[in-house]
């Protein structure tokens, strides 16, 4: 299982850093909707859902954060998100979980198409269901 993550340019100088990220060159969608998650409580885990279409980028922007992606054919990975110039590409059909936020930790998400619940997949059983229908999709346009 491919993960994809991003190391992206910071502009330092001697004032400090600074990351400028663009649609379609540092982040390789159109990007339709920013939000970032905050104050998350100790021993909470978020996500818990995949996408049907929707692609992110998550930036661990302060602090620190573990993601599990999880692609529904009995692999996963866990990413340790902890540098602000670092990126993890998650696409969709992608089960994932973020867990042990750090006191103070800010995680912001680019992601290619605005909040759209019918696009979320949020039981685990329908989400193999589904990754196992794209797969039978798949291999029939493959014939
Ligand atoms: P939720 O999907 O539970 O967050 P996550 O699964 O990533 O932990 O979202 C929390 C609430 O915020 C929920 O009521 C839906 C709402 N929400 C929006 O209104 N717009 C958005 O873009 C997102 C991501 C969530």
């Amino acid at each position: 299982m491919q993960v994809v993550k991003y190391v992206f340019q910071p502009h330092g100088d001697e004032r400090g850093q600074l990351v400028a990220l663009e649609e379609y060159k540092d982040i390789p969608f159109r990007i339709k909707r920013v939000y970032y998650m905050y104050e998350t409580m100790e021993g909470f885990v978020r996500g818990k859902h995949a996408h049907k279409n929707l692609q992110q980028i998550l930036v661990c922007i302060h602090g620190s954060v573990k993601i599990k992606l999880d692609n529904g054919k009995g692999e996963t990975k866990v990413v340790p998100l902890e540098k602000p110039y670092e990126g993890l590409y998650v696409a969709n059909n992608m089960w994932r979980e973020m867990y042990d936020f750090s006191e103070g930790a800010v995680l912001l998400v680019f992601a290619s198409e605005l909040y759209d619940e019918s696009d979320y997949i949020r039981n685990y059983d329908d989400f193999l269901e589904f990754v196992k229908s794209q797969d039978d999709v798949d291999e029939v346009s493959d014939e």
